[in-house]
């Protein structure tokens, strides 16, 4: 009985969390302008390995934010013989971040661009991401 009631406890904790996921899925998207670039992109619990965009390509990190607010993801970037690497989203700070709330299911787009001279995050995000904003140069 009682690892029956254990075993309750664990499934409802778990719906509990998944719910938390349905209404905070993200998606951060980078957008790149440069041919060859490479980017490593990694969470603490997921690596997404190296990935290469050409001009015009976008990279898509999906995911489901962590119920307490906790999901960071940093990206590496490589691009001939430079280099640079920062945190793409973390929730306590999403100036590149749009939130919307579709009837109470909360959805983030979070966009970086990534241009020869660095790299960029949009001021305003209606009809689509605008008015852009270098926030890092390369190394
Ligand atoms: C990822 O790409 C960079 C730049 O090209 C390279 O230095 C690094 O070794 C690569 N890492 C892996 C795991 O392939």
């Amino acid at each position: 009985m009682g690892k029956l009631l254990l075993i309750f406890i664990i499934t409802f904790t778990l719906c509990d969390v998944l719910k938390a996921c349905v209404t905070a899925n993200t998606d951060v998207h980078i957008e790149s302008n440069l041919n060859n670039l490479v980017l490593h992109c990694k969470s603490k619990d997921n690596d997404l390995g190296n990935v290469t965009r050409n001009a015009g390509e976008e990279f898509d990190i999906h995911f489901c934010a962590d119920f307490w607010g906790r999901s960071v993801f940093s990206c590496e970037f490589y691009w001939e013989s430079k280099h640079q690497d920062f945190i793409v989203y973390e929730s306590k700070h999403p100036e590149y971040c749009d939130e919307k709330d579709d009837y109470g299911s909360y959805k983030t787009d979070c966009y970086w661009k990534v241009q020869e001279d660095g790299f960029y995050f949009p001021q305003y995000f209606e009809p689509e991401p605008n008015t852009w904003f270098k926030k890092y140069d390369w190394e």
